[in-house]
């Protein structure tokens, strides 16, 4: 079982998004036993909220559903529970770090990297546009299935 928790400064736009992405990419190849996936946030700020119009209505042209989903906040504890933290884009590389402390075990990655870029993934509640977000989360996830098939065994 791999574990992946997603995580954005909100958790109501990209990494519920990046979630609910990648939790239908590995059902689609019956994988999904093998995964446990969530996201959370690094600040306070949407605890409790549902998931932001734009990402639902962007999944949902997908046939995909995000229904049950609201805000957390990432905890120091989420570091041992989980086998990757997976932010979206430096800031929150470092507010990931500031909650869990140091990244003794290497856990910690942007998504992007995955797909062979130090890019950050826009945040759509200021740039509205999940557009461009879901392009973005879309390489990205697509390259991490990829990178986990490859490299993990239990797959
Ligand atoms: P997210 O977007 O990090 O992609 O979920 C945001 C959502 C809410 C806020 C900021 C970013 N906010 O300031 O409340």
């Amino acid at each position: 079982m791999i574990k992946i928790l997603f995580i954005c400064l909100g958790n109501i736009c990209r990494s519920p998004m990046a979630e609910f992405l990648f939790k239908d990419m590995v059902a689609k190849r019956g994988l999904a036993d093998k995964f446990y996936i969530a996201s959370a946030a690094t600040s306070s700020y949407e605890i409790g909220n549902p998931v932001h119009p734009g990402t639902r209505n962007k999944l949902a042209q997908y046939g995909i559903s995000v229904a049950g989903k609201t805000a957390v906040q990432l905890t120091k504890a989420d570091y041992d529970k989980y086998d990757y933290l997976i932010g979206m884009e430096s800031s929150n590389i470092r507010n990931i770090l500031r909650i869990v402390g140091s990244d003794s075990r290497h856990k910690v990655y942007k998504l992007l990297q995955f797909a062979g870029s130090e890019r950050d993934i826009a945040d759509p509640w200021y740039t509205g546009n999940f557009d461009v977000t879901y392009n973005d989360i879309h390489e990205g996830c697509t390259a991490l299935l990829e990178y986990l098939l490859k490299n993990k065994t239990g797959v």
